[in-house]
């Protein structure tokens, strides 16, 4: 059964999460260290993370704290950032500054390095050798792999193939995969694909922002208006999704969180869910000690299939 990791898009990002550096850092570095400590296998973070004066914000947290690990521990996380290919970003060395600025705030802490999303869809010139340059980095041994993000099983099975044939394996791709965002399930898609290719897949978004913590009858309080929009659309439309996670979970004795997450994870894909405090890594560390029956496994893609709003795609997405 497959790992469960973490992200961290949260931590330093006040528009649509929130983040208050004088009451919040102190939490992230508890959650942080519970997070290394109870076993989560992987923690993403991205250059862009952070808003505004505080970009760049996720993963200097991230370096402070992994600084102050203790080699044996560090020894078991793997910590993958993602750089984005923003339209300045050009050519094959167009992301190699970027890469040093995120090696300088990871502290050269950084074991993955991830295309934060494919130009296919308004610069296809440009994601050829972009992924070379990053491909350029493991060979010259700066970084140890190299992963997608938001790409689609046409993509992959190119950039997959492209990769190959330079020698350098792909070791993960991440896409948004939960009970409200189910697409890459489709018989032929991206699940299918990376599990034939050998490409670990990385659920991101597997809570839906949170909507899948929430039990039924949940009104949203206490969010920025940015969630609190998304909440409103999404919690009436799935109220019969969270109260069969609520079912499955009660008569397990687990969270509904535990339950999401288990999909991910029965589906063959690594859950990374957004944690900011230490009381929900220890919520994803229980789910480590369970899976889903077949059963319950079932009756959550029915229950999944037949919500009428979804999460709202990427629109970075590419096919
Ligand atoms: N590649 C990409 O383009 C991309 C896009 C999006 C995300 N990501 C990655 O995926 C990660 C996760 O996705 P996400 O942050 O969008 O959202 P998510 O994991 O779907 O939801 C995270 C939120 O769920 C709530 N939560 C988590 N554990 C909980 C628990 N045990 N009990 C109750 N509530 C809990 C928390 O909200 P509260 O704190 O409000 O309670 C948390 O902030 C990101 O941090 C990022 O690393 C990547």
């Amino acid at each position: 059964m497959v790992g469960i990791g973490f992200g961290t898009w949260a931590w330093g990002n006040q528009l649509l999460w929130g983040y208050n550096p004088d009451l919040d850092d102190s939490v992230l570095e508890s959650t942080f260290q519970q997070a290394v400590a109870g076993g989560l296998c992987l923690v993403d973070t991205a250059d862009s993370y952070g808003t505004g004066f505080l970009n760049g914000r996720s993963e200097e947290l991230l370096g402070r704290f992994l600084s102050a690990m203790q080699p044996e521990h560090r020894a078991q996380l793997t910590v993958a950032t993602k750089l984005a290919p923003f339209p300045w970003r050009l050519g094959r060395r167009g992301l190699v500054n970027a890469f040093l600025a995120s090696q300088r705030r990871l502290h050269g802490c950084m074991d993955r390095v991830q295309l934060h999303w494919s130009t296919a869809r308004y610069a296809p010139w440009q994601e050829r050798p972009l992924l070379d340059g990053l491909a350029d980095l493991v060979e010259q041994g700066a970084v140890r792999e190299i992963g997608l993000s938001n790409v689609g099983p046409r993509r992959l099975t190119l950039l997959h193939r492209h990769l190959k044939d330079r020698g350098i394996p792909l070791a993960s791709v991440q896409v948004q995969f939960s009970l409200l965002a189910p697409g890459p399930r489709q018989h032929g898609g991206i699940l299918d694909i990376s599990r034939d290719l050998g490409v670990d897949v990385l659920a991101y978004s597997p809570l839906a922002l949170g909507v899948l913590a929430r039990g039924p009858g949940w009104t949203p309080q206490g969010l920025t208006p940015l969630r609190t929009g998304l909440f409103r659309r999404l919690l009436p439309a799935s109220e019969s999704l969270r109260q069969t996670m609520v079912s499955i979970a009660e008569a397990r004795g687990v969270s509904q969180v535990q339950v999401a997450l288990n999909w991910c994870r029965s589906h063959g894909t690594c859950p990374i869910p957004g944690l900011r405090r230490p009381s929900q890594v220890m919520d994803a560390q229980q789910a480590l000690t369970w899976s889903l029956s077949a059963d319950e496994r079932t009756q959550l893609d029915q229950s999944s299939a037949e919500v009428m709003v979804r999460m709202p795609d990427n629109p970075l997405q590419s096919a």
